[in-house]
């Protein structure tokens, strides 16, 4: 489904990425781990479209993205969060979801100006969508309140609800237990094993270990930029390179 071949990128000397290769399988939960600073958000961005590489293909669904704008290539199937929790403060936790379901639209401005029957089908499916996965996150009973209003933990929750809200055929998700009670992370975890199950491919990166150990197929490790370690949690907890780049030596 993804294929990351030879990416590259700098920041003014910077290698913030070099040459990464890995590839995830539809139906895959891949995690991504590594050091702070190794490079994750910085693929994750060019995976979104948000930089765009210095060298290399990124390849989705057997196009390459890798110089496509963000809302192409989320109208291609490919939706994301954001390290820190990105959402409209005023608005309810219901209304965000439906704010995030129009970004990966392409509906036409007059259908929705006119309000044709097509565009009131849209918004009863985004509805219904919406209100399934507020009780997914267990966040039924507050979806009224302003998303400024809802714990950290529940504004997590609410921000991987509406990165799945178009049924993306990859989620991307950068660092979604960092900050949050444990309680929380239990309702992530639980999320993110049934999502899977139900055959959602995920790019995970997170630093909660246990977490990742827990839920992931495949692990790639990344240090200062550079691949240096993939394989099954197991193989990774292992490896003496990923022990070295975490212990700093
Ligand atoms: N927009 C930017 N401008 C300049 N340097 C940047 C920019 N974004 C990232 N970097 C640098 O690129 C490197 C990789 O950063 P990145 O945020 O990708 O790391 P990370 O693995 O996500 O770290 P963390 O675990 O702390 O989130 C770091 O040295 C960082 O300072
Ligand atoms: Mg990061």
């Amino acid at each position: 489904m993804l294929e990351i071949h030879g990416v590259s990128k700098s920041f003014a000397g910077v290698h913030a990425l070099e040459s990464i290769e890995f590839t995830v399988s539809e139906g895959q939960l891949v995690s991504m781990i590594g050091p702070n600073g190794s490079g994750k958000t910085t693929l994750f961005n060019c995976i979104s479209g948000f930089l765009r590489p210095d060298a290399g293909k990124i390849v989705f669904q057997g196009k390459q993205i890798g110089a496509r704008a963000p809302f192409e290539i989320a109208q291609l199937g490919l939706s994301r969060t954001f390290q820190s929790v990105r959402l409209f403060a005023k608005l309810s936790a219901l209304e965000n979801l439906l704010v995030s379901m129009q970004q990966h639209q392409d509906d036409s401005i007059l259908g929705r100006f006119f309000h044709t029957p097509a565009i009131r089908r849209h918004e009863a499916t985004a509805t219904a969508r919406a209100l399934e996965l507020l009780e997914r996150v267990k966040l039924t009973a507050h979806q009224a309140k302003p998303a400024g209003e809802l714990s950290y933990g529940q504004r997590k929750l609410l921000s991987i609800a509406a990165a799945l809200m178009p049924h993306p055929k990859l989620v991307l998700l950068d660092e979604p237990t960092s900050a949050v009670n444990p309680v929380a992370i239990l309702a992530i975890r639980d999320l993110l094993r049934e999502i899977h199950a139900e055959g959602q491919t995920i790019l995970l990166v997170e630093h909660n270990m246990e977490f990742v150990m827990e839920l992931s197929e495949r692990v790639v490790v990344l240090d200062a930029g550079r691949k240096i370690a993939e394989g099954s949690p197991r193989q990774v907890r292992e490896d003496k390179r990923v022990m070295e780049a975490y212990l700093g030596s």
